[in-house]
């Protein structure tokens, strides 16, 4: 048993997903490792070139394509470099099913500047219109990277409303996000959280968060019998928010821990409140790419 998080559209979705970013071979073969150990959902992008890997590990692990939640995102490639019409967005979703090989569980956007300049809402309705003509039968919709701005213009347009938004989401960035994270509940939308070990394998010290994290973990191996590190404990702190919490590795061990965190409980509101506490005292972020543009980040330090 894993997981799974409730969406707006009345599907289910396990909420630890391994993503398949990082080369065929990680994709095929770690996808194959992670899927044996446990983790029922692997989320994937036309930019990792990674489409054709899901189905490959599937197989691998000897596991049915519907056991397995399956993920994917548009972008502007270069056999469509622009998408800039209904048939174009066609033209790149059908490549992508070809390349799975099945219509995923969920498509996602993959950022907010992959429509044309001014053109979201429009994108929006195409790909309803897929969803509705059967192309991307019993498919969720969702989006990634959007800032407040960009869900807002999709909302007001929306027949099918999105059912996440996957952004870079830790504690470190928890202040940024706060209104993006308000208007996800407004509008019942998933936080997917991506980086989201930012502040223990990207911050330079790990920040007032490294001995909270360190001493939660002795606690729940501890407690549980099962070994969690402070990595674990990011992870448990986005599904006890009630997010899905999209990480990788390509290391066997890592990925049997991240799997066994299935047996590990939710975080108490002491933990949360602990991790929340330090967290939100930091601004750092391991995408600087993705949601700062007419999005400012907070006036608060990197680490003190
Ligand atoms: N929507 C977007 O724009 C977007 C952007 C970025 C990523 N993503 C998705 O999110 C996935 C994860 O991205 P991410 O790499 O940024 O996520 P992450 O979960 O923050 O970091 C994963 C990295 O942490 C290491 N790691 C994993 N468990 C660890 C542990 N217990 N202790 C120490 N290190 C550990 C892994 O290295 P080892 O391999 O050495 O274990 C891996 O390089 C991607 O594959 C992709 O599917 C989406």
């Amino acid at each position: 048993m894993v997981r799974t998080v409730k969406l707006n559209d009345g599907t289910s979705v396990p909420a630890m997903g391994w993503g398949n970013m990082g080369g065929k071979e990680k994709a095929l073969n770690s996808g194959a490792v992670a899927l044996r150990a446990g983790i029922k959902h692997i989320d994937s992008a036309q930019i990792y070139r990674t489409e054709a890997e899901v189905m490959g590990a599937i197989n691998a692990a000897g596991m049915k394509r519907e056991d397995v939640y399956i993920t994917t995102k548009v972008f502007n490639m270069p056999n469509t470099p622009k998408l800039h019409s209904q048939q174009d967005l066609r033209t790149s979703v059908k490549r992508s099913l070809s390349e799975l090989g099945c219509i995923p569980n969920l498509l996602l956007v993959h950022n907010p500047h992959i429509p044309a300049e001014g053109q979201l809402a429009e994108f929006w309705g195409w790909l309803e219109e897929l969803v509705e003509d059967g192309t991307l039968k019993g498919c969720s919709l969702g989006v990634s990277n959007f800032r407040p701005v960009d869900l807002e213009e999709v909302m007001r347009v929306a027949k099918i409303k999105p059912v996440v938004n996957q952004i870079e989401y830790h504690p470190y960035v928890m202040t940024h996000v706060a209104p993006l994270i308000a208007l996800h509940k407004q509008h019942n939308i998933i936080t997917q959280a991506y980086a989201s070990l930012a502040p223990t394998t990207r911050h330079p010290t790990g920040g007032p968060l490294k001995p909270i994290l360190e001493r939660i973990a002795a606690e729940l191996t501890k407690e549980s019998g099962v070994e969690v590190d402070s990595s674990g404990v990011l992870l448990l702190w986005i599904m006890t928010r009630g997010g899905v919490c999209i990480t990788s590795s390509s290391s066997e061990e890592r990925i049997k821990k991240m799997a066994a965190l299935e047996k590990v409980r939710d975080l108490n509101e002491a933990e949360m409140g602990e991790i929340d506490a330090a967290g939100g005292k930091v601004h750092f972020r391991q995408w600087d790419e993705h949601l700062t543009t007419d999005f400012p980040s907070p006036d608060l330090p990197s680490d003190f």
